[in-house]
């Protein structure tokens, strides 16, 4: 920890951390002390917090090393400005800083401070020589900062603080070489110029597979509709809005593609006509010719080469058997069930429920579980997939 406001949003962080069943110990800076007290770690990590180099109580005669040597991944929250630019300069004249020099352990750093200091380009080329050195990064988030301003710089919640420690000591390489396209969110379909066509999809499970593909080692292109949702570290992300922009990215995509997830909910229907110009209430009602939007999977199916493709399928009845058409129909290797009946699955809820069928009609019924594993499930089959292509 170091000296910055949002120490006192550690707590909570060491609280996630120790109750995913981490063992936690802390080094706070000088400047760190003067925001929180140590005795709250102590108490929540079970060991006395650190500062000193140079302490006669230290159980190690060279604590520096003997803490470096013991993580499995170093986590710097809050990480000020000055901080960030002593590791990016090589120092080590403090006791945190020494044992980040001396550790072969991940580093991943949740910067904290000002908007105006965040951006000052000595701040920005320090983080972006740490992230080349393969130093991680998360956040920091926007909103509210203590100065009473609102802007950039703000340390990420502990809840994504403690997700990006379980992504960075779960990441892997063995995606390593592969090319993800992967689509998500809902798509938009203008009436007139102040009203459109859309669904309820906010996009988590297609932001979730990106994030799980590139954390088990694949590039990956999100095309992502309209959403709330920030994009995952290492993603590339394309912004569309109609279901034609979100067609375009992905077909300029495909040829260099070896698996596509199509985790969209891409309207199946658009106004025939769109109206130039706002149409006007008469009072009476209004009929809304939609025409079908077409299908690109369909197309993309008919001209797959290697290339894995995923579907996901959304069924009120006959899920099943509904599935098992659309993935013949459309030539998919992969089809994701997601019953909208059950508690817990579709839009806008952190879990789902799915089934996955394959190639072979074999349906795999998964328990509720988070977005994450779905994730995770997926591209399990995936992988299996890929052997030998
Ligand atoms: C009230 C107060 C709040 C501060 N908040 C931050 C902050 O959020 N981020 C930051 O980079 N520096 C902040 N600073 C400045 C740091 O505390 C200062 O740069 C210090 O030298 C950091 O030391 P350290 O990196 O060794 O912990 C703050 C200073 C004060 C007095």
């Amino acid at each position: 920890m170091t000296g910055g406001i949002a120490a006192y949003k550690s707590v909570e962080l060491l609280r996630r951390l120790k109750t995913m069943g981490a063992e936690v110990r802390v080094v706070m800076t000088a400047s760190a002390r003067e925001f929180v007290g140590p005795l709250t770690f102590e108490a929540l990590s079970g060991h006395p917090v650190q500062t000193e180099m140079f302490s006669k109580e230290a159980a190690s005669p060279i604590p520096h090393i003997a803490l470096a040597h013991w993580p499995d991944l170093v986590v710097i929250a809050p990480a000020t400005a000055n901080t960030i630019g002593r590791i990016a300069s090589g120092l080590a004249d403090d006791l945190l800083s020494a044992v980040v020099m001396a550790s072969t352990a991940p580093v991943l750093l949740a910067p904290a401070m000002e908007t105006d200091m965040y951006r000052n380009p000595i701040v920005t080329e320090n983080l972006s020589r740490l992230r080349g050195l393969g130093y991680r990064t998360v956040g920091p988030g926007t909103g509210f900062l203590a100065s009473g301003g609102e802007g950039i710089g703000r340390m990420s919640e502990p809840e994504e603080i403690a997700d990006a420690v379980l992504d960075t000591l779960t990441s892997t390489e063995e995606f390593a070489g592969r090319r993800f396209v992967v689509t998500a969110g809902r798509t938009e379909e203008d009436i007139d110029p102040v009203r459109f066509l859309t669904n309820r999809s906010t996009g988590k499970m297609g932001y979730a597979v990106a994030e799980c593909a590139r954390r088990r080692g694949a590039e990956v292109t999100l095309v992502s509709g309209p959403t709330e949702l920030s994009a995952p570290p290492g993603v590339e992300v394309v912004k569309v809005r109609s279901v034609a922009q979100m067609r375009e990215a992905v077909v300029v995509a495909f040829p260099e593609t070896d698996v596509l997830v199509m985790a969209a909910a891409v309207l199946d229907f658009r106004a025939r006509q769109v109206a130039t110009s706002k149409i006007k209430k008469t009072g009476a009602g209004l009929t809304l010719e939609l025409a079908p939007t077409g299908d690109f999977l369909v197309e993309l199916g008919k001209i797959k080469g290697e290339q894995i493709l995923v579907g996901f399928a959304m069924e009120t009845e006959n899920g099943v058997a509904n599935a098992q058409k659309k993935l013949e129909a459309k030539n998919l290797d992969l089809i994701v069930l997601n019953d909208l009946t059950v508690e817990g699955a579709g839009f806008a809820v952190d879990t789902n429920v799915v089934t996955l069928i394959d190639r072979d009609g074999a349906a795999q019924d998964l328990p509720k579980m988070s977005k994450r594993e779905v994730a995770d499930r997926i591209l399990d089959r995936v992988k299996e997939k890929l052997k030998g292509k």
